[in-house]
């Protein structure tokens, strides 16, 4: 079975919790990397450990929650080969599986609902990446700039 990494902070971890069934039911599995409360931490220590796994190949795909969403993605993005794509609607989680072939979902705990949050799950796991040449050749020029970044 497919499995994905899954992370929070305080300000999405309410979230996260509910958004296990939905996973499940997409027919993943997951690996939950934490928080297993609400108590504060600094989200870069926990978003982290669960993105730099995907970057390493051991899920496919991850998910990651904070308040906004701002803070994790802006952590992924730091790690090698993974794109992370910060979404708040249906319509942007297809397009962002389509185009970008994003392999981890940021969601935003506090400022996007619950509901909103499980359809985008839903999207996002749901899409396939085009595989269209010409987002395949913007894909490619994402991995030349970590390269000279050094990353
Ligand atoms: C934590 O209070 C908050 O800063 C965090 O969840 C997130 O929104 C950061 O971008």
């Amino acid at each position: 079975m497919k499995k994905i990494a899954l992370a929070s902070d305080q300000g999405g971890f309410e979230q996260k919790e509910a958004l296990k069934s939905v996973i499940t039911e997409m027919g993943y599995e997951f690996e939950d990397y934490g928080v297993h409360s609400d108590a504060s931490v600094d989200y870069p220590d926990v978003i982290y450990p669960a993105v730099k796994a995907v970057a390493d190949g051991e899920y496919e795909m991850g998910i990651i929650l904070c308040g906004t969403g701002i803070g994790a993605s802006i952590v992924a993005n730091k790690v090698r080969g993974i794109r992370a794509a910060l979404v708040t609607s249906t319509e942007v989680a297809e397009l962002t599986r389509e185009h970008n072939d994003s392999n981890i979902l940021a969601l935003a705990g506090r400022t996007t609902e619950l509901a909103m949050n499980e359809a985008i799950v839903r999207t996002w796991l749901g899409t396939a990446y085009s595989q269209d040449e010409r987002h395949t050749r913007r894909i490619n020029k994402i991995k030349d700039i970590e390269i000279k970044e050094g990353r």
